[in-house]
């Protein structure tokens, strides 16, 4: 029996290697999905993979589908789950999907992952592997019920190496880097700067302000300073820039999807600027029921794509909805960087719907006697429920 694993060269995943070879009696393919992680985290797999005795291991980049099929679907949706960007659950159904492919190749009767029972990743990965493959599905550490000291037990005892700057449980990849675990799950304790790799603390960011002009086009970034870059590079550019001047922590509560609340620390530099120059765009160019309704899109598809659902049907139907309405977000956001901070400085759109003249309080054009009876009459309901039921 052949199983391909979903590896990453962490603590789950190698002790995952080892149990699948000696309890489940299978030879073990692993492979690791490059969706931007730092290049060592992509090298790492292949070199833990050779020691710990697996045969073939395989790397499979999916950096471009990934910036180009979901991250930029993802800033033309602003999605945001609870004030997360959603990097980890937007990557899992492409490594599924990426899996799934290389299972086909093997012919391998499974796969397998390293997710717990506790945790989110679990339902992304089988969603997806099971909507398009007829493969069973092997998760070790959650069939054995295993706890992270169990798993570092099994290791040393096997001889699996364990990094030990490895504290706690990382994911990575080019719209973020998550951090959890360890001393970080009590909510009290504050999370360590050494946790920290993508972003500056405010204290050591730049004195000096960075001021940059982000030029988007049909709702996704494509040049920086008038610079034009490819997907992957400009989202790679924005997490540079951002990270440097201390943009993008985030530490929440959030809530999963089996209902466990969680303490979460992210690093999501890029995505943070990124969507913040999305959102002023879209307020000069789309109507106020566009931007309502946008609202209403935001938080469906953020749930989708939290919960796991990319496969889900509605996720299409809102992504025609939201390609049609950013046909017009294309112009310039100005934006100012300094010590954990954004703020928008200026913006202009060929579709902008703002209207100096018309606003402007010099122009006689817009007749102000005309608007009178709109005022009027604006607030009948309020004045009919106040003198029914609130007048003696
Ligand atoms: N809570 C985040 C999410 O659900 C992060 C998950 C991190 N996954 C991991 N295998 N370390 O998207
Ligand atoms: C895990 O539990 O395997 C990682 C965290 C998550 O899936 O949310």
């Amino acid at each position: 029996e052949k199983v391909v694993l979903a590896f990453s060269g962490g603590l789950d995943t190698s002790v995952c290697v080892k149990l699948l070879q000696e309890k489940y009696n299978m030879e073990v393919v692993t492979a690791c999905v490059d969706v931007g992680q730092p290049e060592d985290e992509i090298e790492r797999p292949a070199q833990v993979a050779n020691n710990i005795g697996v045969k073939k291991h395989y790397t499979i980049d999916a950096k471009h589908e990934f910036a180009e099929e979901f991250i930029f679907r993802a800033i033309k949706a602003n999605a945001m789950y609870e004030g997360y960007p959603l990097s980890t659950s937007l990557a899992r159904p492409l490594i599924a999907m990426k899996i799934v492919e290389l299972a086909k190749k093997e012919q391998a009767d499974a796969i397998a992952h390293g997710c717990t029972g506790k945790g989110n990743d679990q339902f992304r990965f089988e969603t997806t592997i099971r909507s398009s493959s007829v493969c069973d599905i092997i998760a070790p550490v959650r069939d054995l019920n295993l706890t992270r000291t169990e798993e570092m037990d099994y290791a040393v005892k096997n001889d699996i190496p364990v990094p030990s700057d490895k504290l706690y449980s990382i994911d990575e990849n080019l719209w973020g880097r998550s951090i959890e675990g360890d001393i970080l799950e009590d909510p009290m304790v504050e999370t360590p700067e050494e946790a920290f790799e993508w972003t500056q603390s405010t204290e050591n960011a730049p004195d000096e302000p960075q001021k940059l002009t982000v030029t988007f086009e049909e709702g996704v970034p494509v040049a920086i300073d008038g610079e034009m870059m490819n997907a992957l590079e400009i989202i790679q550019e924005a997490n540079r820039i951002a990270g440097l001047h201390g943009i993008g922590r985030v530490d929440i509560i959030e809530d999963r999807i089996i209902g466990l609340k969680s303490r979460e620390n992210y690093e999501t530099p890029g995505a943070e600027l990124l969507i913040t120059a999305h959102k002023a765009l879209e307020q000069l160019t789309l109507t106020r029921e566009e931007l309502k309704f946008g609202e209403t899109v935001t938080q469906a598809y953020s749930e989708l794509v939290y919960n796991g659902l990319w496969h889900e049907p509605l996720r299409e139907d809102l992504d025609c909805i939201i390609d049609n309405m950013q046909l017009r977000v294309s112009g310039d956001v100005i934006l100012k960087l300094h010590k954990g901070s954004i703020r928008i400085l200026a913006r202009e759109s060929p579709y902008s719907l703002y209207s100096e003249e018309a606003v402007s309080f010099e122009d006689k054009e817009m007749d102000q006697r005309e608007i009178a009876g709109m005022v009027k009459n604006y607030g009948l309901q309020a004045a009919c429920y106040q003198k029914v039921c609130k007048n003696e």
